[in-house]
């Protein structure tokens, strides 16, 4: 059995890091295992103009560690109202490096999404003139679409279209959760890509509703049924340049999971490192680990692989799940894999 594994340094394509305090607190977990994230703009109020990137960037980088190299990627909220000049000038400038779009209505803080697609054509338009990545949360939100279809049926109702009209738009469909997500981008070329989870390639949607209902796993989009999570590991773990490692941590207090009307989002940062080296040992491909976190996501942005490395070690014992976060107002909980995990990140080299 193999014990240990050496990787470049790994990178985060999809995190939410919020501001204030909870920024101070979960950064570190980021920052002392990823050299780089994708850092949703999805705050209140959003990161909607560069200006609010560049805000937003700073307040992070005072966040980070010293002893930690971290650079934080900027993205975008896109809304009806977003300006193609500012995209375009944020972008070549270095200072964004994606724009994300929410569908109105259809995650944590998307009220300012879009609602009418064709409204953001010209700012897609510009994007795919300059190759900027647009980052797509996938799912529709029509009260008359059933939660566990909403992938599937944004694939066919707005993806297809906008790849239609934008051929050679970069795109990465985020936070994949279905078998015909996994499909479509398989049969697409290499202007698409996909982010996956951690907890998506270790959980269905039982984790969330058997034996009463669990919060904790509650996320959006939801995870689905085990076919889905089966072929979502397939993809992960077969090495193919069009997958990549987006964890989506999304940290919420533990008193608003655990509510009447419980907020979506899982935190798994601290831990995603640890289990993800345990699923691809689990599937046999610990070798395609260094593809899928550190070198396919660096390629389809258009950025260098990560000098450093990180050491993954095994051992026989597993290990216990790293402690709540603390915070003045309350504690986030650290994703729970229901698994026993043997490995764990034992050395980091810049
Ligand atoms: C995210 C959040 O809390 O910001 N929640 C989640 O369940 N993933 C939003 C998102 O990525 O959809
Ligand atoms: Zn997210």
């Amino acid at each position: 059995m193999q014990n240990q594994l050496t990787i470049a340094m790994p990178d985060d394509w999809h995190l939410h890091l919020r501001n204030g305090e909870v920024l101070t607190k979960v950064l570190p977990y980021t920052s002392r295992h990823f050299q780089r994230a994708i850092v949703m703009p999805n705050l209140q109020p959003p990161v909607i103009t560069t200006q609010d990137a560049k805000n937003y960037q700073a307040e992070i980088c005072a966040a980070t560690p010293a002893e930690h190299k971290f650079t934080p990627l900027m993205v975008l909220y896109l809304t009806e109202g977003t300006s193609a000049a500012d995209v375009k000038q944020g972008f070549l400038a270095g200072d964004v490096a994606a724009v994300k779009l929410y569908p109105a209505g259809a995650t944590t803080n998307s009220d300012a999404g879009v609602k009418d697609l064709e409204k953001i054509y010209p700012v897609l338009a510009v994007m795919e003139e300059i190759g900027m990545p647009f980052l797509v949360h996938g799912e529709v939100v029509d009260s008359n679409v059933d939660i566990f279809d909403r992938e599937a049926v944004f694939i066919d109702q707005k993806l297809i279209p906008i790849r239609r009209q934008f051929p050679n738009l970069k795109i990465v469909f985020e936070h994949l959760t279905t078998k015909d997500g996994v499909d479509y981008v398989r049969s697409c070329d290499s202007h698409t890509a996909a982010t996956i989870t951690t907890h998506h390639l270790v959980i269905n949607r039982n984790a969330m509703l058997v034996g009463g209902i669990q919060p904790h796993y509650y996320c959006l989009p939801v995870a689905k049924r085990e076919l889905h999570r089966l072929a979502l590991r397939e993809a992960a773990t077969s090495g193919d340049h069009r997958f990549f490692l987006g964890t989506d941590s999304a940290p919420h207090l533990a008193q608003f999971k655990e509510s009447a009307c419980g907020c979506a989002g899982i935190f798994n940062v601290a831990n995603s490192m640890a289990i993800l080296a345990q699923v691809f040992e689990q599937e046999r491909q610990l070798d395609n680990l260094e593809k899928f976190a550190s070198i396919n996501g660096p390629e389809f942005y258009n950025l260098a692989v990560n000098s450093g490395t990180m050491v993954l070690s095994r051992s026989d014992t597993a290990l216990a799940l790293p402690a709540d976060v603390k915070t003045a107002a309350g504690n986030i909980k650290i994703f729970d894999p229901q698994m026993p995990v043997h490995w764990q990140v034992s050395a980091i080299n810049y």
